[in-house]
């Protein structure tokens, strides 16, 4: 009997887990550098939570959930993204009684039922940010400057930004009522999903992935005709401060994007090194989401990155090659006898900070050297009866095919220099 991996997951193997925890790294460093905060939320929720946000015709919604009963006969489902889990969050633990904006960061597991394919997947993972408690164009901005200086920080050079505005309460009735009257006007070229967003929710058709659909909401009214005062000088202002930034962006009047819950700023980042799934980050305004919740009246924005898609467009851009290279060493055993002095060494190692392995399969000198070797170690430290006796070990550099003879009472030191000295950024010195 052999199991397999449910269709549409994968399982990370340490060759990609380590790319991964580089870039959940340069993300929480930047993020953090913008004073965005970590928050953990639970990967299931209440359903309502997600039906209430998303929207009930929504994809998500109606097609893409994992919605289970648990054994107290609650509908719980796991979280297909992050955002509604952070505002049930906020409101739930009164976070609006901090100082405002209350600034988070996330990262983890996403569901969706969806048909898998490359870039793809029924459980992927996201990086995101929420900023709750403004309604300042600036900080509509500094979303999407973080997401753009993120995809920048990781090596990713070609980028396209769409923005848009989705406008708000006042102005968007009128507009969707007029793309109904004209999707109405259309009905026969829609499919059977469209014709009934065009009673449900005529925004919705603009996510139809049907040619003959998409055909005709090319040329669709565009939202951005229609904004009133506030969301124009809104969309306005957020334009100009990514123009202040020599930021790029293509207005994309169509980016309603699948949620519901957006009003004004919408934003999406496609890379050109992907295929037919090319969107790797995307985010927006909502501000009605806190209400929704019954929290108090209080706009938000944010984003989320895809991490299988941006980890394939990292690998295509050739850039995990300024992943950090790491300072270890493998001490090979050359006779069993001083299997624990090379024991001890390991642990004063580790002590020190020093990442250190040693042979636990019990091979020949000759086999631990191949091993070593294998796993990329960058030190290897050879000790046998004899180094023990004269006090000096031989060790090897195995990027440099350097050989260094070394004091075994200052080995610790010697190499803790060396990881100091790589860590910030000298490189390593000849040492004898
Ligand atoms: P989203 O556009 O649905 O937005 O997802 C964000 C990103 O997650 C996408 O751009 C894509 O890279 C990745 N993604 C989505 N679905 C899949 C999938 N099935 N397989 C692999 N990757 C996928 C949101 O989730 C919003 N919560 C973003 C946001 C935060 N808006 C405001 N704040």
């Amino acid at each position: 009997m052999r199991f397999y991996a449910p269709k549409g997951t994968t399982d990370i193997l340490p060759d990609m887990a380590k790319k991964w925890r580089y870039l959940e790294r340069k993300a929480s460093d930047l993020f953090e550098k913008y004073e965005y905060e970590p928050i953990v939320t639970p990967i299931f929720e209440h359903t309502d939570v997600f039906q209430r946000a998303i929207g009930t015709s929504t994809d998500i919604v109606q097609k893409e959930m994992y919605t289970f009963e648990d054994k107290g006969g609650r509908s719980l489902t796991l979280r297909p993204e992050g955002t509604a889990p952070v505002i049930r969050a906020y409101v739930d633990n009164n976070m609006n009684q901090m100082p405002q904006p209350v600034k988070l960061y996330y990262t983890g597991p996403m569901f969706r039922y969806e048909r898998p394919q490359a870039g793809r997947y029924r459980q992927f993972f996201q990086l995101g940010v929420e900023a709750i408690g403004s309604d300042d164009p600036a900080i509509d901005a500094e979303s999407i400057l973080l997401m753009i200086d993120y995809f920048r920080s990781v090596g990713l050079k070609e980028l396209t930004l769409y923005i848009n505005s989705m406008g708000c309460e006042n102005d968007r009735p009128k507009y969707v009522e007029l793309l109904k009257q004209y999707a109405i006007a259309h009905e026969q070229e829609l499919c059977k999903d469209c014709r009934k967003r065009v009673e449900l929710n005529p925004l919705r058709l603009f996510d139809c992935k049907e040619e003959s659909c998409r055909r005709v909401m090319e040329h669709a009214p565009k939202i951005t005709d229609y904004l009133d005062e506030d969301c124009k000088n809104h969309f306005n202002a957020v334009r100009r401060y990514l123009d202040m930034q020599g930021v790029q962006y293509i207005i994309k009047p169509e980016l309603v994007r699948g949620l519901d819950y957006y009003t004004k700023t919408t934003f999406e980042v496609v890379s050109p090194l992907l295929g037919a799934q090319n969107a790797i980050g995307g985010g927006g305004r909502y501000n009605k989401l806190v209400e929704e919740f019954g929290g108090p009246p209080t706009p938000g924005i944010g984003f989320a990155i895809g991490l299988e898609r941006l980890t394939i467009a990292v690998e295509k851009e050739g850039a995990f090659v300024a992943m950090e290279e790491k300072t270890d060493a493998f001490i090979a055993v050359a006779d069993k006898a001083v299997k624990e002095p090379a024991v001890n060494l390991l642990y004063a190692l580790r002590g020190a900070g020093i990442a250190t392995d040693i042979d636990y399969t019990g091979r020949s000198l000759k086999g631990q050297l191949k091993y070593a070797n294998k796993k990329g170690f960058r030190y290897t430290i050879f000790l046998g009866p004899q180094e023990l006796e004269t006090g000096i070990v031989q060790v090897k550099d195995m990027k440099t095919s350097e050989q260094y003879a070394i004091k075994l009472n200052e080995l610790v030191d010697w190499l803790s220099n060396i990881v100091k000295s790589q860590t910030m950024g000298s490189g390593v010195t000849k040492q004898s």
